[in-house]
């Protein structure tokens, strides 16, 4: 019989916390072959014409209204750094060490991150964690890069992947190691007890807005860091209030991060992520 891919601790401690770190989830070849991968599709991608940033701050100037980010729900999509570019539009950085991240449905379209997204394990671990009929909602490969990796402002995933029932669930693979300098991830333990404070919605001219049910910040002393290791996965409840500083440093902190719901939950079309009809979403 297979051994189990976390113990019945670890799952107390996933309910407990809404978030729970596997250290060594994935060997440190695969993590070369994804950072391989994803160098190839950057080196690939044509800037000219894209320069699309993703600042996770002031969401709404830059990500509303934004096409390009609701497009990249079925494509395989780039965002630079909100100051990877000078006053004249050039980049300031080789567009290698400017590029925040890539998304949203690498884990569909390209052959290395589909193999990957659907190994056997990362199946199992989310059957273990009781999302039953999952299907894999978006994917990202996020850079922070050094010296100019931007902040994510503390955030809980169901703000942005919004379902009724069982909600999205965050698997964030560390690809190189995370740390205090390069911009860990820090969440609120126990915090994925908290409703939502906000939602992203899509209204009838696709224009996205967010409804705001609670306008207080977060108490980010309750934060923790989440220091990992190259290899290690964080599992983050959708509900959980996480962040992630700056990364000031001179080490990139190359990640990729996958979404997944279930099949039963109610997915309303008032999300900025929807596929066209020819591109449903997919289970493992
Ligand atoms: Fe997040």
């Amino acid at each position: 019989m297979n051994q189990s891919i976390i113990s019945p601790l670890q799952r107390e401690n996933y309910s407990r916390d809404g978030f729970l770190v596997l250290k060594d989830f994935i060997e440190e070849n695969v993590c070369d072959l994804l950072i391989s991968q994803a160098n190839k599709l950057i080196d690939e991608f044509d800037h000219s014409k894209n320069r699309h940033i993703f600042a996770a701050k002031n969401n709404d100037q830059y990500q509303l209204r934004n096409q390009y980010f609701m497009e990249s729900a079925h494509q395989i999509s780039f965002f630079f750094e909100e100051n990877a570019f000078d006053a004249n539009q050039n980049l300031k950085y080789e567009k290698s060490k400017a590029i925040n991240k890539i998304g949203h449905a690498l884990h569909d379209l390209d052959p290395v991150f589909n193999c990957f997204s659907r190994t056997h394990k990362i199946a199992r671990l989310v059957n273990e964690l009781d999302l039953q009929n999952p299907l894999l909602l978006q994917s990202m490969y996020i850079c922070k890069q050094p010296h100019i990796g931007g902040e994510v402002n503390c955030h809980q995933d169901k703000t942005y992947l919004y379902t009724e029932g069982e909600p999205v669930m965050g698997l964030w693979f560390a690809l190189e190691d995370a740390t205090l300098e390069n911009g860990c991830l820090w969440a609120i333990p126990g915090g994925h007890h908290y409703d939502i404070k906000s939602k992203m919605v899509r209204d009838e001219n696709g224009i996205l807005k967010h409804e705001t049910y609670d306008a207080g910040p977060w108490d980010l002393n309750q934060m923790v860091p989440l220091e990992v290791t190259r290899g290690s996965l964080v599992v983050l409840h959708g509900q959980l209030p996480h962040m992630s500083k700056e990364n000031i440093s001179s080490k990139s902190r190359h990640a990729f991060t996958l979404h997944i719901i279930s099949r039963d939950a109610i997915y309303p079309k008032t999300n900025w992520l929807l596929r066209p009809d020819n591109m449903p979403l997919r289970g493992f």
